[in-house]
C-alpha cells in the first residue's frame, strides 16, 4: 500500500473549508502556508472559544491503540500535527473515520512495524504509540522522532521503563524496536523511577503498563493536565490507573481493553496564549471553555504584572489587561509550574513591561529562539544560558520576522498585535502544527491579520 505523506508546508484549511482529521494526507494539494500580515496596535475585545488540547490529543489518539475495538475522541483540535498522527495510524493498519467533532479510529487490524519515518520525523509525540503498540501486540518498532528543534530530546527515560516493564529495546538505523521477553508477549508490571518527570515518558509507560501483568507504579511521574486527561481515556476503556495527577502513578493491568467515546480537555496553552494577547494589547478578553486550575501559574504571573483575571465560572475567564505593564520572573518547570509551552508567548507579554524582566527556560535546552525574531520588533532581550533578560520598551514596531517553532510562531502573532505597524511573519507551517483557526479566532475579537501566499 501506499503511505499517502503530508507535505512538511501543508496547511490546516481555512474556515471556509471543512476539515476533516483523515482527508490530510495526500488526498488534497496543500494549501501554501504564504506570509502572515500583522496590523499592530490591536484592541481586542470578546470571547474566544479554545480547542481541545493538542498534547491531549495527540497522547488520546495514541492511546486508543491499547484496544480492538471502536474509540470515538471528540473535540479534536484541527491542526495538522493531529492529522500527521492519523496518518501515522492509518499506516499502522488503524481506519479512522472523520467524525463532525473529531474522529473513530478503530485498530482492530494494527500493525506494530509499520509507522512512517516521514511523518514520524515530523513530529515527537508519534513516538509515544511505542507504549500502546508494544503493549497490544508484543513487539513495536518506530523510527526515533522528531518535533520541534528546541532541544535534544531524548527518549532515553521511555526505553528504561520499557526495559522495566520486560521489553527487550534495541535501536539500529535510526528505529527503536521494542520486544516483550515474556513467551506470552505481554508486559510485566514493574515499580519504575523517571529521572525527570518526562510527560511523553509517563504517558508511553502508563499505556504500556494498562495491559500488563499484574501492578505498575511510576514515581516521580509527569502531574501535567494531558497526563488526566490520557488517563481519563484509559480509565473509560476499562483500565485501573489512580494516581494520575500525583507524583505516583499506580496502574494495575487488565488482559484487554475496550472502545469508547471520550472528548479531550480544553488546550490550557492555546488559553494562556489568549491570555498573553489579551494582557499584551491591553485589553480585555474572556475565554472559555477553559478548566481554571489548569492555569494556576499564568495566572499568577498576569495578575503580578497588573492584569486582572476573573473566574466567572469553572469553564470561563476574563483576562482584563489594561493595567497590565509590571515585571515580572518567570522559570519554567514541570507541572504545576510555569509551562515551558507559555515561555515564549509570556517573553512577548513582557516586552512591554516595565523594567527588568527575568525569564529561566528550565524545561528545554534551546527553547531561546524567538529572542532574535523579538529584538527585530525593537524588543531589548539579553540571553545569558539559560537566562534571558527582558527590559521593558515604550514599543514594539512592526518587522519582518520568521517563526522558529510552534510557541515562538504565537509568540510573534501576539507581539504583531500590539507592535506599531505592520508584521509579516513566515514560517507559518510552524502555526498550523498546533493552533485551531487561529488567525479566525483573533479576527473574531478585532485582531486585523491576514494570510497571503
Ligand atoms: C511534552 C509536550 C510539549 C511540552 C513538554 C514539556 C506533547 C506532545 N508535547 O513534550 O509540548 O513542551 O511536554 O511540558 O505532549 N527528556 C529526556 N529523556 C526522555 C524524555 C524527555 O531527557 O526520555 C527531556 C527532554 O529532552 C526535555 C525534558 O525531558 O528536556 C522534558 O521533556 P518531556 O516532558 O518528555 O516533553 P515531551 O513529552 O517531549
Amino acid at each position: 500500500m501506499m503511505i499517502p505523506i503530508l507535505a512538511a508546508n501543508a496547511a490546516v484549511p481555512h474556515s471556509s473549508e471543512k476539515f476533516s482529521p483523515t482527508a490530510a494526507v495526500g488526498s488534497r494539494p496543500p494549501i501554501p502556508t504564504g506570509t502572515l500580515y500583522i496590523q499592530g496596535q490591536a484592541q481586542l475585545a470578546g470571547t474566544v472559544p479554545i480547542s481541545g488540547a493538542k498534547n491531549s490529543a495527540l497522547a488520546i489518539l495514541a492511546g486508543t491503540l491499547l484496544t480492538a475495538e471502536p474509540c470515538r475522541i471528540r473535540n479534536l483540535p484541527r491542526l495538522v500535527d493531529v492529522q500527521r498522527m492519523v496518518a501515522i495510524l492509518e499506516a499502522m493498519g488503524v481506519q479512522a473515520t472523520a467524525e463532525p467533532d473529531g474522529v473513530t479510529v478503530h485498530s482492530a487490524d494494527l500493525q506494530g512495524g509499520s509507522a512512517p519515518y516521514d511523518l514520524v520525523s515530523q513530529m515527537r509525540a508519534s513516538f509515544f504509540v511505542i507504549g500502546p503498540v508494544l503493549a497490544r501486540l508484543g513487539y513495536a518498532q518506530i523510527p526515533l522522532p522528531g518535533g520541534c528543534a528546541i532541544g535534544a530530546r531524548p527518549v532515553d527515560l521511555h526505553v528504561k521503563g520499557l526495559q522495566a516493564l520486560g521489553a527487550d529495546v534495541a535501536i539500529a538505523g535510526g528505529i527503536v524496536e521494542a520486544r516483550c521477553r515474556r513467551r506470552d508477549g505481554r508486559l510485566q508490571g514493574a515499580s519504575i523511577y523517571l529521572d525527570y518527570p518526562s510527560v511523553g515518558a509517563t504517558e508511553t509507560l502508563m499505556m504500556a503498563a494498562t495491559l500488563a501483568e499484574g501492578e505498575t507504579t511510576i514515581e516521580n511521574a509527569a502531574q501535567e493536565p494531558e497526563i488526566l486527561d490520557l488517563a481519563g481515556l484509559c480509565r473509560a476503556m476499562g483500565a485501573q490507573i489512580t494516581g494520575d495527577g500525583t507524583k505516583t502513578l499506580r496502574i494495575q493491568g487488565v488482559p484487554t481493553l475496550h472502545g469508547t467515546d471520550y472528548e479531550i480537555l480544553p488546550d490550557r496553552v492555546e488559553a494562556g496564549t489568549f491570555m498573553a494577547a489579551a494582557a499584551l494589547c491591553r485589553s480585555v478578553l474572556t475565554l472559555t471553555p477553559v478548566v481554571p486550575q489548569h492555569l494556576g501559574a499564568p495566572i499568577a504571573k498576569l495578575q503580578e504584572i497588573g492584569a486582572l483575571v476573573d473566574i466567572l465560572d469553572d469553564r470561563t475567564l476574563r483576562v482584563d489587561g489594561r493595567g497590565a505593564g509590571r515585571p515580572t520572573d518567570i522559570e519554567t518547570l514541570p507541572y504545576p509550574g510555569f509551562p515551558t509551552d507559555m515561555q515564549a508567548q509570556f517573553m512577548a507579554l513582557l516586552t512591554l513591561s516595565e523594567g527588568n524582566s527575568t525569564i529561566q527556560e528550565t524545561v528545554f535546552e534551546n527553547r531561546m529562539q524567538h529572542v532574535a525574531e523579538l529584538c527585530r520588533m525593537g524588543a531589548h532581550i539579553r540571553v545569558k544560558g539559560s537566562v534571558a533578560v527582558v527590559t521593558g520598551v515604550p514599543a514594539l514596531s512592526g518587522a519582518p520576522v520568521t517563526a522558529t517553532d510552534l510557541r515562538a510562531s504565537a509568540a510573534l502573532v501576539i507581539a504583531g498585535l500590539a507592535a506599531h505597524g505592520e508584521t509579516q511573519m513566515q514560517g507559518l507551517h510552524h502555526l498550523d502544527r498546533g493552533y485551531d483557526r487561529l488567525e479566525e479566532k483573533l479576527r473574531a475579537v478585532g485582531a486585523h491579520l491576514e494570510r497571503r501566499p
